[in-house]
């Protein structure tokens, strides 16, 4: 049933062998689309939401220790780190002291397990694209997936859809580029799909804590664990208060038909609403990824709708070969983890220090967690060393994609733990043990160099 475009793209999902829920969870979205579906969230139809903050919170030491018990770890690894100009998982990025995030992760997970003496699976949700890459890269790591479960589970695929008449791209030259995997919030339609929330809840495992693969402050700290063991709620979203720099990221609110939280994001609001999403003290909170449910609960949610959320559609205008705009204009259906946070009636947000939200988005963002801005201690976990974080802001042009990036920090991030704001316009490339200390922007035509061990001064 449906139109010719969704026959087709069902055909090639059904020849490459996809899971019959992820056909049908696709078939459903392409429906949203073809009706033209915009997912429009606007602010007469929501309320504001205050978040009780993690700091405030009592938790007992032994609640903690047995939530953790009873605790597995998911992370998202199945993008592709398009935006940084990569088409293999962010994860393997080198972070410092050769430690990519998938070391990170790993021997943090590690510590936790020793430290109390909890089984704590760690998991990745990976997708066709970054699979054999950090399998092969965790492969160091001989103890880390637990006996009988296993350390990743594949994502689903959907066809790329033509722009123009909706029908699955045909790419000769790159046939793996005819697809793509449908966002993070396919997490739930996998986790059933591959049998894995059964395995989980027969092994005894009743919490999941899920996050971005490229947040390392995500961790899973049994405080966090206890915390949400005790409230009880079937799902839980790490919240972040948002700041100026976040004036147009999503947000969380309250829907006022039927009092449930939302997360409503920036692609969400009407065009008449973009002053109250700009509103700092209106719409105060913001998701960091950081989720953790109750894996009977969201069993028994996916069973009730045959394994369809029903997530809001994200729609995604891509070029067929990302690194190629001329390529064919191609949609891509998505949906993201968070916006679950709608199907249940129980759900809960907290608010975090932004020592949980360390995201790395941008080749600005890697320059600050390469730098000495944070140190890594024995835990492996991130200790923020400076009071605030520098603004970092390199131009598009000589910095956007990571190769380029590299080749201008060729001896790593300059210290930054003193600085307050780098801006740099044109190709400037660092030499070793440059310090930058308060505000300093460079703008250089031509190249320049700067010579190991300057020190670069805002001139008062
Ligand atoms: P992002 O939204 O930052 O996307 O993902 P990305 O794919 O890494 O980067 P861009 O947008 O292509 O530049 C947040 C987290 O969700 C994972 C990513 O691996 C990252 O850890 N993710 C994203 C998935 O696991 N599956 C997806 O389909 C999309």
């Amino acid at each position: 049933m449906g139109s010719p475009a969704l026959k087709k793209a069902r055909e090639k999902m059904v020849d490459a062998g996809v899971d019959p829920v992820a056909i049908d969870t696709f078939a459903h979205y392409f429906r949203l689309l073809e009706h033209g579906e915009t997912g429009l969230v606007p602010e007469s139809a929501i309320d504001p939401v205050d978040v009780p903050s993690l700091a405030g919170a009592e938790v007992d030491d032994e609640v903690a220790a047995e939530a953790i018990r009873h605790t597995v770890v998911i992370k998202l690894n199945g993008g592709l780190g398009t935006s940084m100009g990569m088409s293999r998982a962010k994860s393997l990025l080198c972070v410092r002291k050769g430690l990519s995030f998938l070391d990170i992760i790993a021997r943090q997970v590690l510590h936790l397990r020793e430290q109390h003496d909890a089984t704590l699976p760690l998991i990745f949700m990976n997708s066709f694209r970054t699979s054999a890459d950090t399998m092969a890269a965790l492969g160091r790591y001989d103890g880390l997936a637990i006996d009988g479960l296993p350390l990743e589970f594949l994502q689903n695929k959907v066809p790329k859809l033509l722009a123009k008449d909706l029908k699955p791209v045909s790419w000769p030259a790159d046939p793996d580029l005819e697809w793509c995997p449908p966002g993070h919030g396919d997490l739930y339609t996998a986790m059933r799909g591959t049998g894995l929330i059964d395995l989980l809840l027969e092994r005894g495992f009743r919490h999941v804590f899920v996050s971005n693969s490229d947040n390392l402050g995500a961790v899973p700290d049994p405080r966090v664990a206890g915390w949400f063991a005790s409230s009880g709620a079937p799902f839980a979203i790490e919240a972040v208060r948002r700041t100026a720099s976040d004036r147009k990221g999503g947000h969380f609110a309250r829907r006022r038909s039927d009092g449930r939280l939302v997360l409503r994001e920036s692609a969400q609001v009407p065009p008449a609403d973009q002053g109250a999403l700009a509103d700092l003290e209106r719409h105060r909170y913001m998701s960091t990824n950081n989720l953790w449910f109750d894996l009977a609960a969201m069993k028994s949610a996916l069973d009730q709708r045959q394994g369809i959320l029903g997530l809001p559609l994200i729609r995604n205008v891509k070029t067929v070969d990302p690194a190629d705009s001329s390529s064919p204009e191609v949609i891509q259906v998505e949906t993201a983890m968070g916006a679950a946070i709608e199907v249940f009636d129980g759900s809960v947000l907290i608010e975090v220090g932004r020592d949980r939200f360390v995201p790395v988005k941008t080749t600005n963002d890697l320059l600050v967690l390469r730098s000495d801005v944070y140190d890594i201690g024995t835990d492996f976990v991130l200790d923020q060393v400076s009071a605030e974080l520098p603004f970092i802001d390199l131009d598009g042009e000589h910095y956007k994609l990571v190769g380029d990036f590299d080749r201008h920090f060729p001896e790593g991030a300059p210290s930054l733990a003193k600085a307050t704001s780098l801006r740099i316009e044109g190709d400037v490339t660092f030499g070793k043990g440059v310090q930058v200390i308060g505000d300093v922007e460079l703008d250089v035509r031509g190249a320049d160099r700067i010579a190991a061990g300057t020190v670069l001064q805002s001139d008062e």
